[in-house]
């Protein structure tokens, strides 16, 4: 079976046809994956406008699908489901891709699968790999989330943990805006951090202790927070003025600012995440989302599972940033167990997995 996923929840606009292969270690395989991205519209202002994304959506979308289906050589009739992003997400680029798939699957009489945006970042993984041995702890990690969930089962997601502030790449992308380095700062810190010595500013690292009193099932030490680094970088610029006495920093102050930042959080990262896998016996570590495609999160996730022999599964680079193949292949998981949506759903900023 072929289903096609629709993906709008933040700045991509995109479309993908993905395969059942019927092999039940690598069940899936992409036929199509086009993406539009807004990047260089928001880059402007600095971050997402979630009006410009939305009123972009519209413009992309007819086009995007249309290419996707070509791409794929594949007709509505070839399709077994549409799959589209319910949420969470900016309300109104969600709403864009909802009622479009809405509308296709009244006009095509195919069954509609309402799809979490996290979800889709887990499978992300599968697509790449194939299955996971389970349990396996899994951390998403993007602009707007950082959790870890457990998998025990196929298809089922238990949050063992999140962020109590900013996600790590919205750390990564206004740590990039107060150096100076433009949107998304992601990439560009990545880049610049290789150049860069780790170990030149010191900076926090924040390990919590206690419960959420706001949700008391977040008990503290596997959970995350981002914005007292953030600040200590803030505090550290602010006090330091660039060596040469101008009024900007040299490219090695950057670097040096850049690697230590980057340095912090990807051992927040990685440590967290091992710690599950210890206490939950994992068979496997994953992570997903934009930030995976960072290249020392990479590395050390690769060198920790070795030393552990625990396997460790990432999305090439394509699918570690939002796409639809992401979606349809979490939709096809969702439709083999029996799940899909009646025409009258809506879009769902804060859905819960
Ligand atoms: O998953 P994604 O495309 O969108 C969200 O759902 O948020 O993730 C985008 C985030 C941005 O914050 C971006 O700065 C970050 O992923 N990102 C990176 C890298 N590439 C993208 N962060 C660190 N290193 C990278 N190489
Ligand atoms: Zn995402």
């Amino acid at each position: 079976m072929r289903i096609l996923g629709i993906e709008t929840s933040c700045d991509e606009t995109s479309a993908a046809v993905v395969q059942e292969t019927g092999d039940a270690a690598k069940p899936w395989t992409i036929r199509s994956n086009v993406i539009a991205s807004q990047v260089p519209i928001h880059r402007e202002w600095g971050g997402v406008v979630p009006e410009l994304a939305s009123r972009q959506h519209i413009r992309d979308i007819c086009g995007v699908v249309e290419r996707a289906l070509d791409e794929a050589a594949t007709s509505l009739g070839d399709l077994g489901a549409i799959a589209v992003t319910q949420g969470p997400g900016l309300v109104g680029s969600l709403l864009i891709g909802v009622s479009f798939a809405k509308a296709m699957a009244a006009a095509s009489g195919l069954p509609l699968v309402a799809v979490h945006h996290l979800a889709g970042h887990i499978e992300s993984l599968v697509l790449q790999n194939g299955e996971m041995p389970l349990p396996a702890v899994v951390l998403v990690v993007s602009g707007g989330h950082t959790s870890l969930y457990l998998v025990e089962q196929p298809g089922r997601y238990r949050l063992l943990s999140r962020t109590r502030d900013d996600a790590a790449g919205e750390a990564y992308d206004k740590v990039a805006k107060l150096l100076g380095l433009g949107y998304p700062g992601g990439p560009v810190i990545d880049r610049l951090a290789q150049r860069g010595d780790d170990r030149a500013v010191q900076l926090p690292t924040t390990r919590l202790t206690h419960a959420d009193r706001n949700a008391p099932e977040l008990k503290g030490d596997l959970d995350f927070s981002f914005s007292g680094l953030k600040t200590a970088v803030l505090r550290y610029v602010r006090s330091h003025p660039p060596s040469g006495g101008g009024s900007g920093f040299s490219p090695r102050e950057i670097a040096d600012v850049a690697a230590s930042f980057q340095r912090i959080v990807v051992t927040v990262l990685i440590e967290r995440l091992f710690d599950a896998a210890r206490r939950y016996e994992a068979k496997s570590v994953g992570i997903a989302g934009g930030v995976s495609a960072n290249s020392r999160l990479r590395a050390e996730l690769q060198a920790r599972g070795a030393a552990r022999e625990l396997p460790t599964f990432l999305p090439s680079l394509q699918l570690s940033t939002d796409n639809a193949a992401m979606i349809a292949a979490a939709g096809l998981r969702q439709f083999r167990a029996g799940v899909t949506a009646p025409l009258d759903i809506n879009a769902d900023a804060s859905l819960r997995l």
